[in-house]
């Protein structure tokens, strides 16, 4: 027997197995209880256009649902999209109480909750809510503006350097740190980097040597924000290992400075059914999201390394003097390996919808 509490805290960590594979849509746990409060069924929402996690759920308990409790992350859908509506599904299967950890805030699937208690179903919401938030920030964040969620992500040695004065930077951070990485990247839906981080280092931008046992059943889509078309030919982000996009200001218009306008490129990725996106750099690249106010989170990993000179790890981010600065909140610290890794959210504005953080999002269960 779990208790509720119990429940959603399980159905929290299954909803993070989704993370990576179900945008557009967010990531939802489920599980059912029968009237002793023993678990009968348990889903999650693996990928966009596959079953809702109340339905895998509703599947694995067959009648023992009947006069039951299910706990769900999200609010039941209430809308016919590419499968049917959940709330609908949870009152034909005769389950008498849900109870639901965040309110679905899009206006086509919202409603789930007012469907079940026209049913006269028992429904509790707000259980849990900030642990669930948490698990699905992308989504929500992303939804409620309009634009994916931005991680701005970096290696940096102690004295801040993201590259020696030759350009190089391979390697910085250590092996398991880099593993680390590869753990983010395949949680996220696109991948980013700018011309100038292409042309030094030729990266590949793709999910490698995944160590936690998980398999990426889908690569992110490669971003290369790029004013002018100068991605050489021979680059490997354009190899066939992953989708790739290439934006030029011929394709989404320029900014005051004549580069590629950053928040045509973001409308235009969450158009796309984007929903998160790694930003991977460089580090003017970096600066001129963060000075657009376009980063959601900061994960910064530092190595016990000095280089004395070199590319700092960001550069002119819009600050001239100290009161300027970007401050953050730091909310996760993390040895991996012998570096840290520093994770940050960016001080909410008071027009910000409400955005919890806690560990990194992947790292959520
Ligand atoms: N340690 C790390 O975490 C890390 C990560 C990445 C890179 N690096 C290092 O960083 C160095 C490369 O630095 P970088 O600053 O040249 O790379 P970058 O930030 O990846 O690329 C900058 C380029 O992006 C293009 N761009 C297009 N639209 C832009 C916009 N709106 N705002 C800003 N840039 C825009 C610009 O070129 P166009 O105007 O031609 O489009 C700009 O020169 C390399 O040495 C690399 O090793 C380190």
């Amino acid at each position: 027997m779990v208790t509720e509490d119990e429940a959603m805290r399980r159905a929290i960590a299954l909803a993070a197995r989704g993370l990576g594979t179900t945008s557009p849509n967010p990531v939802v746990g489920c599980l059912l209880l029968d009237l002793d409060g023993e678990v009968v069924g348990e889903g999650f929402h693996a990928y966009a256009g596959g079953p809702h996690a109340e339905i895998v759920a509703l599947a694995q308990a067959g009648q023992r649902a009947r006069g039951g409790t299910a706990i769900v992350t999200l609010e039941p859908c209430n809308h016919h999209g590419r499968t049917g509506p959940c709330a609908q599904a949870l009152i034909d299967a005769g389950v008498r109480r849900v109870v639901i950890a965040v309110d679905d805030p899009t206006p086509v699937a919202a409603g789930g909750a007012a469907t079940l208690r026209g049913a006269d179903v028992q429904v509790e919401t707000g259980v849990r809510r900030q642990e669930a938030e948490q698990g699905n920030i992308a989504w929500l964040t992303a939804v409620r503006r309009g634009r994916p969620y931005v991680i701005w992500k970096f290696a940096a040695t102690l004295d801040g350097r993201s590259a020696a004065v030759d350009g190089t930077s391979q390697w910085i951070t250590s092996t398991p740190a880099r593993a680390d990485v590869h753990i983010m990247r395949s949680r996220t839906d696109a991948i980013m980097a700018g011309v100038g981080t292409v042309i030094a280092d030729d990266p590949q931008l793709t999910v490698r040597d995944l160590k936690d046992g998980t398999l990426a059943i889908t690569q992110p889509l490669r971003v290369v924000v790029d004013s002018h078309g100068r991605t050489p030919e021979k680059a490997r982000v354009r190899d066939a290992a992953a989708p790739t996009w290439i934006v030029t200001t011929g394709e989404v218009g320029a900014g005051p400075d004549g580069r590629v306008d950053l928040h045509a490129v973001l409308t235009a990725l969450f158009g796309r059914g984007i929903r998160s996106v790694l930003l991977e750099g460089g580090p003017t690249l970096a600066g001129a999201f963060l000075a657009a106010g376009l980063v959601d989170q900061v994960v910064g990993y530092v190595a016990p390394m000095l280089l004395g000179a070199g590319t700092a790890a960001l550069q002119d981010a819009g600050v001239t003097t100290i009161g300027e600065a970007i401050r953050l909140d730091l909310t996760d610290l993390t040895q991996i390996g012998p570096d840290l890794r520093f994770t940050a959210s960016l001080r909410q504005k008071p027009s910000d919808p409400p955005a919890h953080h806690a560990k990194p999002e992947w790292e959520a269960s």
